[in-house]
């Protein structure tokens, strides 16, 4: 039996404690954070406290507050004697420098709290100091999810940049064809077929292979009347900038 807190109470927080409670190996001690309207959700099954200084012992603490607050929070784990784990894909593990032992227990996925996550196939990417304490959070880990790696800060830093421009960057640019269809009377369903494919195509080619538009095809006149159609200067030169980064890639002349 491996017993846990968690500290924060948001996306990563929520998803969290509802994948390790359905664990018959895991007890969840307790839920600290500072928001009682969020603190609520967790109240009933789990002692739930504002105070962190009234942290219960646990073989492991999961720091789920945002990065930057980190620094701030776990001094509050120091004498505590358990493993501290942030959850961050961008920090080091350098700011749990307090806490003896300590470590990293990433989950690469994009979480909103209304939107249930089968943390089966999500991504825990692990770092700890001791061989040790990589055992125990990788048997925690490996109770929830099926893909579980250990990677380094150098490299997670790379992998949180790489997720970086696959989900926050195409997620924007939903948002900006969601804008153009709703400007022009048009509704979004018609464009979900084409994401979905859009992302289910990677399970059988590469993102190179994948690619198609004007800009691999070097349809000139296609991307001028594209630029002509667009009111916005901000989205003019995205569009120009992905063209030409397409252009580039497949070697065109611009
Ligand atoms: N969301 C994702 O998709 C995702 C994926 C992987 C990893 N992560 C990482 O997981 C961590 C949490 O992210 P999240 O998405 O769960 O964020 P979130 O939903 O915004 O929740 C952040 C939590 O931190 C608390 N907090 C912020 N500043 C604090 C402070 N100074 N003292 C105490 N508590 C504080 C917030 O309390 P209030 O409600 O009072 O503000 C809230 O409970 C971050 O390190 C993030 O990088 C996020």
């Amino acid at each position: 039996m491996i017993s846990i807190s968690i500290l924060g109470s948001g996306n990563v927080a929520k998803h969290l404690w509802d994948a390790f409670l359905a664990q018959k190996e895991v007890t969840v001690n307790q839920v600290i954070g500072r928001n009682p309207n969020t603190l609520a959700h967790f109240a009933g099954k789990t002692n739930t406290s504002q105070n962190f200084e009234s942290f219960m012992d646990a073989d492991v603490y999961i720091i789920a507050v945002s990065d930057d607050a980190i620094p701030e929070v776990s001094p509050y784990l120091k004498n505590k004697g358990g493993l501290v784990v942030h959850t961050s894909g961008s920090v080091s593990l350098d700011v749990l420098a307090d806490n003896p032992r300590a470590g990293i227990f990433y989950p690469l996925q994009t979480f909103t709290k209304t939107q249930h996550a089968d943390f089966k196939e999500v991504p825990i990417c692990l770092e700890t100091k001791t061989e040790a304490d990589g055992q125990l959070l990788h048997t925690l880990a490996s109770l929830i999810s099926d893909r579980v790696y250990f990677v380094d800060f150098e490299q997670r830093k790379k992998l949180h940049l790489a997720a970086v421009f696959a989900n926050n960057f195409s997620n924007h640019m939903f948002h900006i064809a969601h804008e153009i269809c709703e400007k022009n009377n048009l509704s979004f369903d018609i464009l979900k077929p084409l994401i979905l494919e859009t992302s289910k195509k990677i399970e059988r080619l590469s993102p190179y292979e994948s690619q198609t538009g004007p800009a691999r095809r070097k349809d000139t006149g296609t991307l001028q009347k594209h630029i002509n159609l667009i009111k916005e200067e901000n989205q003019k030169e995205i569009y120009r900038l992905l063209s030409r980064s397409i252009q580039q890639t497949y070697g065109k002349k611009l």
